[in-house]
């Protein structure tokens, strides 16, 4: 199964619940985290594959604008089906491409990148990754990121080797973890927790919390330096 296929599309619901125990949990505490934006403010979605997160929150937040955007062209397929199927298309508008090729310079209340970052292979793409986002924040503005990672203190190979036998418990097929292990070695990244806050804070990203932690995936909620 192709990475960001149509086929991959249709199956990533089922092997990311299975992938992060507790999934529900990343994308109800990014909500929580948001709640006290203003009722009409608007958020940018970076990296929003088939839309969970953005579904989740134009639901929760009926009055908020969002843009969407994805480079996968079946990812953003997927969530253009469902956005409109829930009767969000007003209020969500999908931009195929990453933020580089984004053409409004509006500045947004917050952003997410959630499971994003893990997919930049480079430090110094990464780094320009989440500068790229702070810029179109406005100041204070939050970003709710998630990543695959090793938190803090944790052994790798003991938590990678945990990662695989519950994904295994879950229901993910072997040769797709096989797939995936073989990635964590080359262009998936499951970086170190203090090499994501380095990111995050030489961005101009300040008052990092960590809410979610579950074995390879963590979540931070960051607000841009007020100026
Ligand atoms: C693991 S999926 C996560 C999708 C969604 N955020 C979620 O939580 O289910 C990662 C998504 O990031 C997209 N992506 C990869 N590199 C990107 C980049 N540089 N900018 C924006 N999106 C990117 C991929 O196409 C893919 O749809």
């Amino acid at each position: 199964m192709e990475v960001y296929s149509s086929e991959w599309a249709e199956n990533y619901e089922r092997l990311a619940n299975a992938g992060i125990p507790g999934r529900e949990g990343l994308y109800r505490i990014c909500q929580a985290s948001f709640q006290s934006l203003p009722a009409d403010a608007s958020i940018l979605i970076v990296g929003c594959g088939t839309g969970v997160e953005t579904l989740q929150l134009a639901e929760a937040l009926p009055n908020v604008s969002f843009v969407a955007v994805d480079p996968a062209q079946p990812m953003l397929d997927f969530c253009a089906r469902q956005v409109e199927a829930q009767g969000f298309d007003q209020r969500v508008s999908l931009h195929a491409g990453t933020l580089d090729s984004l053409p409004s310079d509006a500045l947004f209340d917050a952003a997410t990148a959630i499971l994003v970052s893990q997919h930049i292979s480079e430090d110094a793409d990464t780094e320009a990754f989440f500068q790229n986002i702070v810029r179109r924040l406005k100041p204070g503005g939050y970003l709710y990121s998630a990543d695959l990672h090793i938190a803090a203190g944790q052994n790798r190979e003991k938590m990678i080797a945990l990662w695989q036998d519950q994904a295994l418990m879950a229901g993910i097929e072997t040769d797709v973890i096989e797939a995936l292990l073989m990635r964590f070695e080359s262009d998936l990244r499951v970086r170190d927790e203090e090499t994501i806050i380095n990111f995050l804070q030489k961005a101009g990203f300040v008052s990092t919390l960590k809410p979610f932690s579950s074995l390879l995936y963590g979540a931070w909620l960051s607000q841009r330096r007020e100026r």
